[in-house]
């Protein structure tokens, strides 16, 4: 087992002791390192959004938390059994998927969690842009290596939308429906989208990066007409932390049952939750258009679409628009 980083060590001792101080002494001897490396380290957390109080001859003690998606907030607590067992967090990049993409081709392990305070070429699907206004969202990917082929990634994105959903739901008590199959409705305007990408051979997938966008707290000016944001509509500041943590914590869950086969039961929620089933659709692919019926989320989480000459097709992914 790899030690833990001399932050997130300083970080669990003092916020194991809330209200007392504790004394530079007990860092340097857990740390085993100096005094000065400690304060050094205490100017880094400072310097990261960490109120923390130093008092000569008693100590240090945390007094505020950063409301930043630091690895070390994401991590404290967490819990997880491979998801964001190890997390990136950066202030600005341009994708967190191309990241975690090129983490994915250098053999980084599998759970790893990108997260960014903000994005400059943030990913839609279709060769979209996702807006991703510094600190406002939740904007991350993770990497996965799952021993499957291809075809059985579609899947993998609607659990992650279930996971959202979930963690929307716990956070707010609002229950968001699902776009088959990565987008996420509230009032039926688009809160929050999931990009997967992978690396792959034709019957053997190397890595799979799933990329989640949630608006948080964005306000209306960054977004499009038909997006909306959990700020928007609640009337309330949504902190990212525990939202972010509850939605790792539900995809852990749902990807490890994924792993063993045991789908049903969430498929069954995703078709509850659904915003399309039972209604005509226009599906927008990288190929074209097609219109039909929305019949079924099947038992692989492939959409069953029934054309007006009544023949019924597996999809396997795109773009849905609700025509009536
Ligand atoms: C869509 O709805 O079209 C998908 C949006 C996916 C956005 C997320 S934000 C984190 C990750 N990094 C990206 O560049 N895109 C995804």
């Amino acid at each position: 087992m790899s030690e833990k980083p001399s932050n997130e060590k300083i970080l669990e001792m003092l916020r194991s002791e809330p209200t007392e101080y504790v004394s530079g002494e007990a860092l340097c001897e857990a740390l085993r390192v100096s005094r000065s490396a400690i304060w050094k380290h205490i100017e880094s957390l400072r310097s990261l959004g960490y109120t923390i109080e130093a008092f000569p001859h008693r100590g240090y003690r945390l007094v505020g938390c950063p409301d930043k998606l630091l690895s070390e907030e994401l991590m404290w607590n967490l819990k997880t059994e491979l998801i964001g067992r190890q997390v990136l967090s950066y202030d600005m990049v341009a994708s967190t998927n191309d990241v975690a993409y090129d983490l994915g081709k250098k053999g980084a392990r599998e759970g790893t969690v990108v997260v960014s305070e903000g994005q400059t070429k943030g990913k839609g699907r279709l060769g979209r842009s996702w807006v991703s206004p510094k600190g406002k969202g939740i904007y991350f990917s993770i990497l996965l290596r799952p021993i499957l082929p291809p075809q059985s990634i579609p899947k993998l994105t609607l659990l992650a939308a279930l996971s959202v959903a979930r963690a929307i739901r716990q956070i707010t008590n609002l229950t968001p429906q699902i776009r088959w199959p990565n987008d996420l409705l509230l009032n039926g305007k688009k809160v929050s989208g999931i990009l997967t990408e992978m690396s792959a051979e034709q019957d053997r997938v190397h890595f799979v990066v799933v990329g989640i966008g949630v608006n948080v707290n964005t306000t209306a000016e960054f977004l499009p007409k038909e997006g909306t944001s959990l700020k928007i509509e609640t009337g309330s500041f949504i902190s990212r932390i525990p939202l972010a943590q509850s939605l790792l914590e539900a995809f852990d869950t749902l990807y490890r049952d994924f792993k063993e086969g045991k789908t049903d039961e969430a498929l069954e929620e995703c078709r509850k939750l659904s915003a399309i089933l039972g209604t005509h659709v226009t599906v927008e692919q990288v190929h074209g258009k097609k219109e039909g019926y929305a019949v079924d989320i099947d038992s692989e989480g492939a959409l069953l679409l029934r054309f007006d000459d009544g023949v019924t097709e597996r999809i396997l992914s795109g773009d849905l628009v609700k025509l009536r």
